[in-house]
């Protein structure tokens, strides 16, 4: 497997792979490699010769009062999940190697990345985007798989690729679930066994708002009504439950089967978990 720090390096690997007639597969993360990363590197191989995951967490995406420095980092065994994966490549950058000093460039996507996750954190997606565009001219992939648990992020980053004409198609992977339902997340080692237990009703209530739809219920507002109880009062407070479009994320009145989702973000304390449900 190779490790590349450098950018330069990364970037003449991939071009000589696709020289070679492969094709390229990239899986941006931010490290703390579990199951849910672990299936986009299964389904990049699926479609793609060679497989390269990055492994950079973004200083550019988090706002001052969040949750950077903090932010777990377990670079030895992700480097042994990749090896075990099969991955061709690593891309391990630091952030001085990814943003000069005077970095002064920044793609922003201006729509979908305004609500929902883009209210609460104003400069998230500008962050996302910016890096993933860097990380798409270096790797060159030409396919990208990125995970339905993030279910805004993939909408915006498949708004860029179409409006910036990256030849990249861009792959949506299923959510990677505990044995419970609790979506599996980097996050989820700072909830206390308590806050492990209540953070069910998200997953739970998604599922029974499914149940519902698959059982003929139309009704957004009755959906959504009935998933904020639900939570609220296990203790976790909806920053947003919001039937919607799957593809434009704009929010619906009546649940159109096949073409909509449930997205769901919900705090308690300085906790802040999301999840969504497709119908
Ligand atoms: P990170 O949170 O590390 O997630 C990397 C990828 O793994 C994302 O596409 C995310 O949706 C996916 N993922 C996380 N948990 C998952 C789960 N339970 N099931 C399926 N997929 C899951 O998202 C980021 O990093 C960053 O924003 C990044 C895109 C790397 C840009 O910095």
């Amino acid at each position: 497997m190779n490790i590349f720090t450098s950018p330069e390096e990364l970037h003449a690997w991939s071009i000589e792979q696709k020289r070679l007639g492969r094709l390229v597969g990239l899986v941006p993360t931010m490290g703390c490699l579990h199951e849910g990363h672990l299936s986009l590197i299964r389904e990049a191989r699926r479609h793609a010769d060679v497989v390269v995951v990055s492994i950079f967490v973004n200083p550019t995406q988090f706002a001052p009062n969040e949750d950077y420095a903090a932010y777990p980092r377990t670079e030895a065994e992700d480097l042994r999940l990749c090896e075990a994966e099969g991955v061709a490549a690593v891309f391990l950058p630091t952030p001085e190697l990814m943003y000069p000093p005077d970095a002064s460039t920044w793609v922003e996507e201006t729509r979908l990345s305004k609500g929902y996750c883009g209210a609460q954190r104003p400069i998230h997606f500008r962050g996302v985007c910016t890096v993933v565009a860097k990380l798409f001219n270096l790797a060159a992939p030409d396919v990208a798989v990125f995970g339905q648990k993030d279910f805004q992020q993939v909408a915006v980053i498949r708004r860029m690729v179409r409006d910036l004409n990256f030849p990249i198609q861009i792959i949506r992977a299923p959510i990677v679930r505990e044995p419970d339902g609790l979506a599996r997340s980097s996050r989820n080692r700072y909830l206390s066994p308590e806050a492990r237990a209540t953070a069910l009703s998200l997953s739970r209530s998604l599922a029974e708002a499914k149940a519902e739809v698959d059982a003929g219920e139309r009704d957004a507002a009755k959906l959504e009504g009935e998933i904020r109880a639900k939570t609220s009062a296990a203790g976790w407070i909806p920053d947003y439950v919001t039937v919607a479009d799957a593809d434009t994320l704009v929010p619906l009145q009546t649940v159109r089967p096949g073409a909509s989702v449930i997205l769901l973000a919900c705090r308690n304390g300085t906790l802040r978990l999301i999840d969504n449900v497709l119908l």
